[in-house]
């Protein structure tokens, strides 16, 4: 069947606008773009009404050169008036994200993309995960407990992959994790002992239910355009034989609300201090 993750998004919408509310000013995001494609201005359009929707203050900084674009991001980054700040996708041809990224003061890196942010989660130290990972691990416990569960994760990107394998494998979490990827012989072999099977691969429909133990929770993070219509990495026919995230409407409506929580969490530390 498929899972139903609306109980999870209202709840944390919930406690987002509490915890909005309690601040003494509303927090902000800033998004700095670099000549936004059609689905970038779409996806900020949709960003901006959710972000209005919660209380939270949403600046738009539209950069067209590549030296403004790291003047911008160092700027915003000791600006008092920002607490988090955002980065869109497609960057410039031949500039290294790793550069870019390292621009953004750790404390607003909302996304969780600076080198610091994700070199934290090696020490279980305090930091912002990668949204989309933190995403994952929160429908994950919302639906069962990891703790001694077996978990495949299929890909291995720095957003997605390898940030869910930390946050599952993390002490208290306590999953027992395997990674594949696009050199993994024999992966149907690997999924098939799963209790828990995450896929971010970025192949439309790719993994059918010959890859899946049955019972088994498959979440799904791939989005891809199949026909005009949004797909994702796991043929729909699994929800006949596992719990099944939906595409869309699973991992990526949960990723909306969790980076607004992680800009709450930032304005929180910033002028509350906690
Ligand atoms: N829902 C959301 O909020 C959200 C957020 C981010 C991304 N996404 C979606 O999630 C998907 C993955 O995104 P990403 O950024 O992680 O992608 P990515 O950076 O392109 O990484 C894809 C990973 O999948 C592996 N892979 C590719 N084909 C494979 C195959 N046939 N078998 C096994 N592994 C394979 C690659 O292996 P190698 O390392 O060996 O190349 C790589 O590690 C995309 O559809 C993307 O649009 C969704």
């Amino acid at each position: 069947m498929f899972v139903n993750v609306e109980p999870l998004y209202a709840s944390i919408v919930e406690d987002v606008r509490t915890r909005v509310s309690n601040l003494p000013r509303p927090p902000k995001l800033a998004v700095v773009t670099f000549q936004p494609d059609p689905s970038t201005q779409s996806y900020l359009k949709s960003q901006e009404k959710m972000a209005k929707r919660l209380g939270i203050e949403y600046a738009v900084f539209e950069v067209p050169k590549v030296t403004e674009l790291k003047q911008i991001l160092s700027k915003l980054s000791t600006d008092i008036n920002i607490d988090g700040i955002l980065l869109t996708h497609p960057l410039p041809n031949g500039v290294s994200e790793f550069e870019l990224v390292s621009l953004i003061s750790p404390e607003k890196d909302v996304e969780g993309r600076n080198p610091h942010s994700l070199g934290s989660l090696m020490y279980d130290a305090f930091a912002f995960a990668p949204c989309t990972a933190e995403a994952v691990v929160r429908i994950i416990k919302y639906l069962t407990e990891p703790a001694g569960k077996r978990v495949v994760i299929v890909g291995r990107s720095v957003t997605v992959g390898k940030p869910v394998a930390m946050l599952l494998a993390q002490k208290g979490v306590d999953a027992t994790v395997t990674i594949c990827h696009s050199r993994t012989p024999d992966i149907q072999l690997i999924t098939k002992e799963a209790d828990i099977v995450v896929v971010a691969i970025g192949k439309a429909k790719h993994l059918t239910k010959e890859y899946f133990k049955p019972g088994a929770l498959v979440v799904d993070v791939g989005i891809n355009v199949e026909e005009n219509e949004i797909v994702g990495d796991v043929e729909p026919s699994v929800a006949e034989i596992c719990e099944l995230t939906p595409v869309p409407g699973g991992v990526g409506k949960i990723t909306t609300v969790v980076l607004m929580e992680h800009v709450v969490k930032a304005a929180e530390r910033r002028i509350l201090g906690k």
